[in-house]
């Protein structure tokens, strides 16, 4: 019996999916809790690449899989989805949908922004949950139990977009009947029965709608206690989180970043590592490790529970002299508090240097393990685990499935 979370640390594109994928082998269902399609999850067999968006990242495997009631489902990239996946899966009956008119919201509100756009998906994301707050949105139990109402005041005040139409409703139907349950239910009596369940995250802590760089954000909260609410299960079940990040950092969308590269290294790395939107294509921002936001996203993440995966190290190697953010000087005074990033103060990088990582066979230290790994890189995360005194338990080194290392359990000085 056990159960574990996967969270983004950073921005979101930590590399969640590779590792759900890996991870879910040993659990018996896997259940996404917030967000929706504006995720974008990339799993990596052979020379084949799958990217899943509102569905659990573990599709290839026969699992049980929950879309939790803390996401937002939009019934017409659902039914793509699994047309290209076509996989058990329950929705929960209290998902907020996603219609026509909150993809036509999003994108209004973003050109309305101008020049504050926040660079979100485009999948109508942010107007579906304010529309579950204004208690208009319809849900999941609505088109599938008959008499079904376009609650959208909003829509009729806002005079824009397209209405539910009745074809609207029938393909909803057809594809949400099938599937729709009580997911607390069914998570709380497989628990009790023994299974063990793997909540997925989508973004980061960073993209919180609360805790993260508003309004430069998700709008759903994206840390681990939200397993509570968006999937309707007793957080305190939780037995451990596995906080993803990458060994240095992207962000997709508008809004701070303290350690952002600007210029050639930038495009280098974006080159290299792929850094791409998966949902929508667009070129990620780049920047350095940042472990004053690490230890931020770490600190709202049950950290007596967490352990970290490193995602990446491949990417860094060959790249000449690194650096991670330790500190940052606001006002020529040091700091190590996130929120004065938060707070839109200038906050400038203090950086510390590490030595270049070599690019090796990377293929050969996934078969030797930890020991095997260029020693700058094990200096490297030595350093990163002291700082932070979180344990390392695991290294990504590329993205097909096996190419990672576990770590023997490191001891940190505290
Ligand atoms: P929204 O979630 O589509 O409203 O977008 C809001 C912000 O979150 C934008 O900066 C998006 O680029 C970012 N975002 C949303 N989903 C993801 C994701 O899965 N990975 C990375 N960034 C995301
Ligand atoms: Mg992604």
């Amino acid at each position: 019996m056990k159960s574990s979370v996967v969270v983004g640390l950073q921005w979101g594109d930590e590399g969640k999916g590779k590792l759900v994928d890996q991870l879910a082998q040993q659990y018996d269902a896997i259940v996404r809790f917030n967000g929706g399609g504006n995720a974008g999850h990339t799993v990596v067999v052979g020379n084949e690449k799958k990217v899943f968006h509102v569905l659990p990242s573990a599709a290839l495997w026969r699992k049980k899989l929950y879309i939790g009631a803390g996401v937002v489902v939009d019934p017409e990239s659902l039914e793509q989805e699994l047309s290209q996946n076509p996989v058990n899966v329950m929705v929960d009956y209290r998902c907020g949908l996603i219609t026509p008119f909150e993809k036509w919201l999003d994108k209004r509100l973003e050109e309305l922004r101008g020049t504050n756009a926040i660079g979100t998906t485009g999948r109508g994301i942010g107007p579906a949950y304010a529309d579950r707050m204004l208690r208009v949105s319809p849900r999941v139990m609505d088109v599938v139990y008959g008499d079904f109402r376009d609650l959208s005041a909003v829509r009729r005040l806002i005079g824009g977009g397209d209405g539910i139409t009745d074809e609207w409703i029938e393909m909803s139907r057809r594809v949400l009947s099938p599937i729709a349950g009580d997911v607390p239910e069914s998570l709380l009596s497989l628990y009790e029965e023994g299974g063990s369940i793997l909540f997925e995250g989508a973004q980061g802590a960073l993209l919180d709608i609360t805790y993260g760089t508003y309004p430069y954000v998700t709008s759903s909260n994206t840390v681990a206690s939200y397993v509570g609410v968006g999937a309707g299960f007793p957080a305190s079940k939780i037995d451990e989180v596995i906080g993803v990040a990458k060994l240095y950092v992207t962000r997709v969308g508008a809004g701070p970043f303290p350690t952002e590269i600007i210029g050639e290294l930038s495009e280098k790395i974006r080159g290299k590592g792929g850094e791409y939107g998966s949902t929508t294509g667009r070129a990620r921002r780049v920047g350095w490790l940042d472990m004053v936001a690490l230890k931020y996203a770490i600190s709202l993440n049950e950290p007596a529970k967490l352990k970290l995966v490193f995602t990446k190290a491949d990417v860094l190697a060959g790249l000449g002299d690194l650096r991670a953010a330790v500190a940052y000087s606001v006002d020529g005074k040091e700091s190590s508090n996130f929120v004065d990033a938060l707070a839109g103060k200038r906050v400038e990088p203090v950086y510390e240097s590490f030595d270049p990582i070599p690019d090796v066979d990377w293929e050969s230290v996934a078969k030797s393990g930890w020991g095997a790994a260029p020693k700058q890189l094990r200096n490297f995360i030595d350093f990163i685990q002291d700082y932070l005194k979180v344990e390392v338990t695991e290294v990504s080194i590329g993205a097909r499935r096996g190419m990672s290392v576990e770590l023997r359990r490191c001891a940190f000085s505290s």
